[in-house]
């Protein structure tokens, strides 16, 4: 008797379920591109639909997928009516709200977001290229079509932190971003440093892997990363900031041989990208940097990506985590998803995101402070020594370490490794050591971050 009333206990809640399923509304999402990142969302919205309609109340289903090769053979089974390559079977299709960009490339791609936004369709995207370039453009276009745009995974992947950036930090001023942005430098650095491999073994090595793409100067020249950061400083400073304000140096110079040094003076290389405001002015870049071991960013290896924020009341925080990669990417997608609906069922879509309101003043040279690591080849006779040291005097460049070690006949590498010095007052001493040029070689030079005491 008990067993039968459970049971129709049961045949109340599910068809109470069902009717509730029936009462929700709708909304339908148009996918451009079915990719690694679109794959990912696309299992995510089919298989956490139960999860995404408890906190949307809405039922979220994929219209229309844009596509370039019908004939691909697809790692998903999707029904092939969905798979389309015109682009108008989603941007002009009245019943699509939402159209989720994970394509990639920049001009079509403005194109149909452009159109998406002035035919009132909201927009999640992945694309850092799109928003480093014309992000201010598309936001403007967003707000005054009463849309969202959202693009959180366009930097660091599966870690929330455009969202942490402009809710986290709402009621500090954050002061400083450092991160690790590019999972395929991140990597080489990391084989670099850990299995004593020379840059070009590692580049093949990430090649191989399928880290690093066949032409990888995007990431080793650092241009992904300065795409990132200029994102992450336009929404901690509240600054619109572009790639071509960053000043970015790529690891491809970068030698097993200064890697081993730093080691010895207790440091790890990576590539930062850093977004630094001081007194109202702002300093963007991105470059090989040494940090000592002790700081938490020394141990993010591999392609793991990490976000280091400072703000004036938060003090120092991190975030960790993938990225890139299908799932962790395609997770970030869907939360911007989310919200999307959210916003669509409170009616408050377009209003959310705040303008950028600061004025942009940029550090200049000579206040621009840096530690650096230097190394040398001299020849080592009388008096060498001294033209080095009585000139970085003369600019003002106090010496923190120095080690000498012999280095082929008759010669001697030097690696100095300095207090905090003006940026235009390094480049001055670089030049004048140029003068010496047939006695000092100058090898390699590094930023340092944070002091050793740390
Ligand atoms: N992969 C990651 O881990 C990751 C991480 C963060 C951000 N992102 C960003 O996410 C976006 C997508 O990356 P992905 O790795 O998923 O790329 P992908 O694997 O190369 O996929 C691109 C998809 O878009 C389609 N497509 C490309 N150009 C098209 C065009 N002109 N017309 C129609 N369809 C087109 C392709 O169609 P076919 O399938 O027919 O070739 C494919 O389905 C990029 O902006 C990327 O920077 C990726």
């Amino acid at each position: 008797m008990k067993q039968v009333k459970e049971r129709r206990d049961d045949q109340t809640a599910s068809d109470e379920e069902r009717e509730d399923e029936q009462d929700l509304r709708q909304i339908n999402i148009g996918l451009l591109g079915l990719g690694t990142v679109g794959t990912g969302v696309f299992r995510l919205i089919e298989q956490h639909q139960d999860d995404l309609q408890k906190q949307t109340g809405c039922k979220i289903s994929v219209q229309k997928i844009l596509i370039q090769n019908v004939a691909k053979e697809r790692h998903i089974h999707v029904d092939e009516h969905l798979l389309t390559t015109d682009p108008n079977e989603l941007i002009k299709d009245p019943d699509i709200d939402v159209i989720v960009e994970v394509m990639g490339g920049i001009s079509n791609t403005k194109t149909y977001i452009a159109q998406a936004l002035n035919e009132k369709k909201h927009v999640v995207t992945a694309n850092k290229d799109l928003i480093a370039l014309h992000g201010g453009e598309l936001l403007t276009l967003a707000s005054e079509n009463e849309c969202d745009l959202f693009y959180e995974a366009s930097v660091a992947g599966g870690i929330p932190i455009l969202r942490a950036l402009v809710e986290g930090f709402s009621s500090d001023r954050v002061t400083k971003i450092i991160g690790i942005l590019n999972g395929t430098t991140n990597y080489m650095l990391s084989k670099m440093s850990k299995d004593g491999l020379e840059y070009e073994d590692c580049l093949k090595q990430a090649q191989n892997l399928g880290y690093a793409e066949a032409d990888p100067t995007s990431d080793v020249e650092g241009l992904d990363a300065a795409r990132k950061i200029a994102i992450l400083g336009t929404l901690g400073f509240h600054t619109e900031l572009s790639l071509e304000e960053v000043d970015v140096r790529g690891i491809s110079s970068v030698s097993k041989k200064d890697i081993d040094y730093g080691k010895e003076f207790g440091y790890e290389l990576k590539l930062l990208a850093t977004a630094d405001r001081k007194n109202n002015e702002i300093e963007l870049e991105v470059q090989p940097t040494f940090i000592p071991k002790t700081h938490p960013l020394a141990h993010v290896n591999d392609a793991f990506n990490a976000v280091f924020v400072q703000g004036e009341a938060m003090g120092e925080t991190m975030f960790y985590g993938p990225g890139a990669g299908e799932l962790p990417t395609a997770t970030a997608v869907t939360s911007d998803l989310v919200t999307v609906v959210k916003n669509i069922k409170l009616g408050v879509n377009g209003r959310g995101t705040v303008a950028p309101y600061r004025l942009k003043k940029f550090k200049r040279k000579d206040n621009r402070y840096h530690r650096y690591f230097i190394r040398l080849i001299v020849e080592d006779e009388p008096g060498v020594l001294a033209v080095i040291t009585q000139s970085l005097a003369q600019q003002n460049i106090s010496v923190s370490k120095m080690v000498q070690k012999h280095y082929k006949e008759q010669q001697a590498e030097i690696v100095i490794i300095t207090h905090e010095a003006a940026q235009q007052s390094f480049e001055n001493w670089e030049k004048e050591m140029n003068l010496y040029s047939e006695k000092i070689e100058f090898a390699s030079y590094y930023a340092v971050e944070g002091d050793d005491s740390r």
